[in-house]
């Protein structure tokens, strides 16, 4: 047996066929999250690209609608986003309760022209009109592109901020707009940071610093190379916003310490800061082994920034299913490999451990008896890391020209280590301390790969608590 590349995770989006890319758009409105992508129904690869369309009211059940801006010959639809003109700034919206209004990087395949145009819907996003005096914004650039649009909070509230990137200057632009139709270039930033690769898909975000009646800004950016994994992958920046300025306040860090989190962008009007990826890297992304479809989205992660030596870290939290325990145990000292009576190709597993004198203390995941596969999650207190090994995950010839463990900072308070690990199908997702440390990798194991065990090498460690949700 061997990896069924038909088999989809349960709780990721996967498009019903073709290629799928950056979500786009993300939206809350009317009770609906809407998640358009970057899709090509008919190609496993990437090529002309539409935006794909799917809705979902808890981010995890998502229902496909048909595309939503179309390909044509002479022009790609590239990634974006929406914004609800509640005030019907634009005044394209005629009825009284303002248009959906998306702004998206018109490609033009010929001459590589890369400009920002808007389309809009009056129907809950599910057709879609091309303004006619499109485009928007052209500087007459072959990479200029991905624009993010929000509210220009900072003045009087009633305008527009976009950001997007001069991808090749690794450079991020903002311009400034009363009605989402006439922009003003206001600010740039950049290049600073990681400038290996090609900068892509930019977004600026308020969020809220636990336990203080504080927030700060964040900068996101997607890096096409030279992340910690290799490849892809995405920085940010704490800062502040001065008008359209931003200034950071802290070096660059990265997000994700996995090779699959990528071109993550936040929902427009959701409650708290909410973002959401595309899990993979374009080193490898055309390899990824795919049958029917390619390509799927993080699970969708909440934001806040935590007080860490004098400084502010990202924490992410997965939005997860609320499923039922299957197993757990409470105060169990772990010495060697213990096997848990549980079969799963998707589950969660939470486990708060004191390392005690053990060098290294993990999860095994989606292990295989006859096939030696295996997914491993480790902390090693001594050298204060914690890894992710896809070495034995089963199908690796994707990504054989990369470093198959991905390590990141152990960052510890003074409690057990806490690591919660989502597994749906084809990928492993980690958060390490609450969502302080993040680690996301495609895995595909054999079907029969459903085993799951916890272990402490080189001395004994005491497990507080592990919960195995189904
Ligand atoms: C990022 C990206 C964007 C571009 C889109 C094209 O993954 O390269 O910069 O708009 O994908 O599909």
């Amino acid at each position: 047996m061997s990896h069924d590349p038909s088999l989809r995770p349960r709780d990721h989006f996967t498009p019903r066929r073709g290629w799928l890319n950056d979500p786009n758009g993300l939206v809350l409105h009317d009770g609906e999250y809407h998640l358009f992508f970057q899709h090509l129904p008919d190609s496993l690869v990437h090529g002309p690209m539409s935006w794909g369309h799917a809705v979902s009211e808890d981010l995890l059940d998502w229902t496909e609608l048909p595309v939503a801006l179309a390909a044509t010959d002479t022009e790609h639809v590239w990634s974006g986003s929406v914004v609800h003109d509640a005030a019907d700034t634009s005044g394209l919206g005629g009825d009284g309760a303002g248009p959906l209004v998306a702004l998206w990087t018109a490609f033009e395949p010929v001459g590589g022209m890369q400009r920002q145009s808007v389309s809009w819907s009056v129907d809950r996003g599910r057709t879609w009109t091309s303004y006619a005096a499109n485009p928007v914004l052209d500087i007459g650039s072959t990479a200029f592109r991905d624009p993010k649009v929000l509210r220009d909070g900072n003045e009087d509230g009633a305008g527009w901020l976009m950001v997007l990137v001069l991808s090749e200057e690794r450079r991020v632009e903002t311009y400034r707009s009363p009605d989402l139709l006439h922009w003003e270039h206001a600010s740039s930033f950049g290049p600073t940071g990681s400038v290996e690769g090609i900068w892509e898909c930019p977004d600026l975000l308020r969020v809220p610093v636990e336990g203080l009646d504080e927030t700060a800004v964040v900068m996101l950016v997607s890096v096409q190379e030279g992340a910690p994994a290799g490849g892809s992958g995405m920085q940010y920046w704490v800062g502040e916003l001065d008008g359209a300025d931003f200034r950071p306040t802290q070096d660059a860090r990265w997000m994700d310490h996995g090779a699959d989190f990528y071109a993550a962008v936040s929902y427009a009007d959701a409650p708290e800061p909410l973002v959401q990826g595309w899990m993979s890297n374009w080193r490898y992304a055309d390899l990824v082994p795919a049958a029917t479809h390619r390509g799927a989205m993080t699970l969708a992660r909440t934001l806040a920034l935590r007080p860490r030596d004098g400084e502010l870290a990202l924490v992410q939290r997965p939005v997860v299913r609320h499923s039922p325990v299957v197993h757990e145990l409470r105060d169990e000292p772990l010495a060697g490999t213990r096997v848990l009576p549980v079969a799963a190709r998707t589950c969660r597993v939470v486990l708060e451990v004191e390392p005690g004198d053990a060098d290294r203390v993990g999860v095994h995941v989606r292990t295989g008896t006859g096939t030696g596969h295996r997914t491993t999650v480790w902390v090693e207190p001594g050298s204060g890391t914690v890894g992710l090994d896809r070495r034995a995950s089963g199908e690796t010839g994707f990504h054989e020209a990369f470093a198959a463990v991905h390590t990141a900072p152990l960052v510890r308070g003074d409690g057990p280590v806490r690591l919660e690990v989502v597994v749906d199908e084809s990928s492993v997702e980690v958060f390490v301390g609450g969502g302080e440390v993040a680690l996301t990798d495609l895995a595909f194991p054999d079907p029969g790969d459903d085993g799951l065990a916890v272990f402490a090498e080189g001395g004994t460690a005491l497990v507080r608590h592990l919960v195995v949700h189904a």
